[in-house]
């Protein structure tokens, strides 16, 4: 029998996808899963792309149905299952072979794994999906990490299944080793913002202005015609519209308000703070999603804690409009300042302008600010910082405006809005020339003799607090 050009383990949701994304675009996949009884309904629901798949009840005879050097891709829960997989694989491969990770693995991990089969001559590929089910299937967004010699192998597969953003493939090898999770990992953190500040602006409206979810939701599918054109708002528009059949009301409002988390905003402010940086918008979300989670207590401290709110006007929707374009453009600056962080402490010379446009198309925060991002990386950065980039900090002129009105406005009457408001005070305090850490380093003196630099000559001070 032909051999496959690649192996897809995992046939979950996104595998499936995945294996048949490949298919439909003329590739001889292998398949298999862990309940080999999945593989029949699968191949049934193949229909006309059957005859490209190869299932195999077993890894041996999966590995085997692949054409050396083999493209393995597993798509299984990340953590101990991925070391558990790698040590019953690793006997069947034979150097040249290529492991890829395709689940949202922390790049910790990707790295250690790395390290550990680059001594066999085995190769390991953690590889950053993004775009859900639909995108796995029709065309996805990928950030490829691992060897120069794997990518030669994927290249032309991963860029053939790839989003397109007017023919450009949604895929790059942005970097060695655990680079590809790393991005992925940072564009997870971004996400979680950017929901979170729809959330945010969807609570002003509903609880400030008193729309209902369905005027909301028209609001937000007038917004995906602007300069907040974006997925994410483009499903929150269609989300606040549908009913909930059992009742008739509106399904977001029967929907509890918890949501769960499964690691990856968490590790992108973790990663943060270990190098230096502070992703505080990202930081505020992941927070968000916790303090979501403590819905008993919420209702307890309801009727405990005073709010003391004056109370305030929610501004108009295109104040709103404004906060949350500013609020999207600071939270991606600081995604962008991490994975530069990260590549520097980690040599990984990450191209920020190649990612910001594979993520233009098939990601789940692909948005028309994106083209404006990559083309600020294009033309260089002053000083590195995406803030100071001259489209960039037009954009913010224009719409910082809103972001502070919206978040004066919430706090006055009482309604967090925690991402725009972290948002809001790193802009403010990375535009402060003159900050208030003078006062930092005298109290680091006084209680630890730190010292302390001056202002009119180099050196470390101390000062005489007595
Ligand atoms: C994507 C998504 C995807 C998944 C997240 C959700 O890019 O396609 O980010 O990877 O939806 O893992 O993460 P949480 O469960 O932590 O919200």
């Amino acid at each position: 029998m032909q051999k496959a050009q690649i192996g897809v383990y995992g046939l979950g949701t996104m595998g499936s996808a995945l294996a048949l994304n490949f298919a439909d675009h003329g590739y001889r996949v292998a398949v298999t899963n862990l309940e080999t009884s999945w593989l029949e309904p699968f191949i049934k629901e193949a229909g006309d792309l059957a005859v490209q798949l190869v299932p195999s009840e077993t890894l041996a005879d999966f590995v085997a149905s692949i054409a050396p050097p083999r493209v393995i891709l597993f798509m299984i829960p990340s953590g101990p299952p991925m070391d558990a997989m790698i040590e019953r694989v690793q006997p069947l491969l034979e150097t040249g072979d290529t492991i890829i990770d395709a689940g949202n693995a922390n790049f910790t991990d990707t790295r250690r794994r790395t390290e550990a089969l680059d001594r066999t001559g085995l190769h390991f590929v953690g590889m950053g999906v993004s775009g859900g089910e639909d995108g796995a299937r029709h065309g996805p967004s990928m950030m490829v990490g691992g060897s120069d010699y794997s990518w030669q192998q994927l290249a032309p597969m991963v860029q053939a299944i790839a989003a397109k953003y007017m023919g450009d493939p949604c895929v790059a090898h942005v970097g060695p080793d655990g680079a590809g999770h790393f991005v992925k990992t940072v564009h997870n953190g971004i996400e979680y913002a950017d929901m979170q500040m729809i959330a945010e602006i969807y609570g002003l409206l509903r609880d400030g202005s008193g729309w209902g979810a369905a005027q909301i939701g028209a609001l937000f599918s007038d917004w995906n015609d602007g300069p907040l054109a974006s997925f994410l708002i483009e499903i929150t528009g269609k989300a606040l519209g549908v009913t909930d059949p059992e009742t008739g009301a509106p399904l977001a409002d029967v929907i509890l308000d918890k949501a769960g988390q499964k690691g990856t905003g968490r590790w992108t402010v973790v990663e943060a703070l270990k190098l230096g940086q502070s992703a505080s918008a990202i930081e505020a979300a992941v927070g968000a999603r916790g303090w979501s989670s403590e819905k008993d207590t919420r209702g307890v401290a309801a009727d405990l804690l005073a709010a003391s709110a004056p109370g305030a006007d929610i501004p108009d929707t295109d104040v709103l409009a404004k906060a949350l374009l500013a609020g999207r453009i600071l939270a991606h600056a600081q995604g962008f300042r991490v994975m530069q962080a990260a590549s520097d402490e980690f040599d990984w010379s990450l191209d920020l302008d190649r990612i910001a446009e594979i993520w233009r198309a098939g990601c789940i925060i692909r948005s028309a600010l994106l083209d404006d991002i990559a083309e600020s990386f294009r033309a260089g950065l002053p000083q590195d910082q995406l803030i100071l980039a001259p489209v960039i900090r037009e954009a913010l002129a224009d719409n910082i405006g809103g972001l502070r009105a919206v978040v004066s406005a919430a706090v006055l009457a009482g309604i967090a809005v925690p991402s725009l408001s972290a948002a809001l005070a790193w802009y403010d305090s990375m535009r402060t020339a003159r900050g208030t850490a003078n006062l930092i380093q005298a109290q680091r003196d006084i209680f630890g003799e730190h010292g302390f630099e001056r202002i009119d000559k180099p050196g470390n001070f101390h000062g005489d607090w007595s």
